[in-house]
């Protein structure tokens, strides 16, 4: 259903006319008369541990399987192509590096017990303070990959 033809000429723009576009816009998908503002985005962080029975590794789990393949092409500071060292600051090599944090997230990179606070968290679901979302270029990280750097940082952020 379309608005009546007249309404669209400017001098037919009166009240009755735009109460009854915003009724057939109300009723019916009205794609060409809304603006498209997308999905609206709500980015939700629950600070606890999702599953207290498993033990996160930062060894296996999180650097094994996330830092070292994913991230170090851009942050390791003997690499030519390092330009997350080169350019924040971070070194992904080793955990006293991660938790020196970048140029912008300092030490709020890992805040041990408070995923919800941490910037590595924020940066890997596209949350971050400031840039892009990590890894830049890339797709992102799958919702278990997500979950373990979450879950780690809830438990302490450990060197386990
Ligand atoms: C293709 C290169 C590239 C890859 C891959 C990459 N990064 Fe980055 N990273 C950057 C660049 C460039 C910046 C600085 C600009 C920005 O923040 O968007 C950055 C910034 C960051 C920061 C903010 C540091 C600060 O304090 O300023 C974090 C945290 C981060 N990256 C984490 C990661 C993680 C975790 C991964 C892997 C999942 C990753 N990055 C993969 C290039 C990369």
């Amino acid at each position: 259903m379309t608005p009546p033809r007249r309404c669209l000429q400017r001098h037919h723009r009166n009240a009755a006319c735009l109460v009854g576009a915003l009724l057939i816009c109300s009723q019916s998908a009205c794609a060409a008369w809304a603006p498209d503002l997308g999905p609206a985005v709500v980015v939700t962080c629950d600070p606890n541990d999702s599953d207290p029975d498993v033990e996160i590794s930062f060894k296996t789990d999180v650097y094994d399987a996330i830092l070292q393949p994913m991230c170090l092409p851009c942050h390791d500071p003997k690499s030519g192509a390092g330009v997350g060292f080169t350019n924040a600051g971070l070194d992904l090599t080793s955990l006293p590096g991660l938790r020196a944090g970048g140029d912008d997230a300092g030490p709020s990179v890992v805040v041990s017990g408070s995923p919800c606070s941490s910037q590595l968290l924020a940066k890997v679901v596209g949350a971050g303070q400031r840039g892009s979302r990590m890894p830049l270029g890339a797709p992102a990280l799958n919702t278990e990959q997500i979950q373990a750097i979450h879950d780690w940082i809830a438990e302490g952020a450990r060197d386990n």
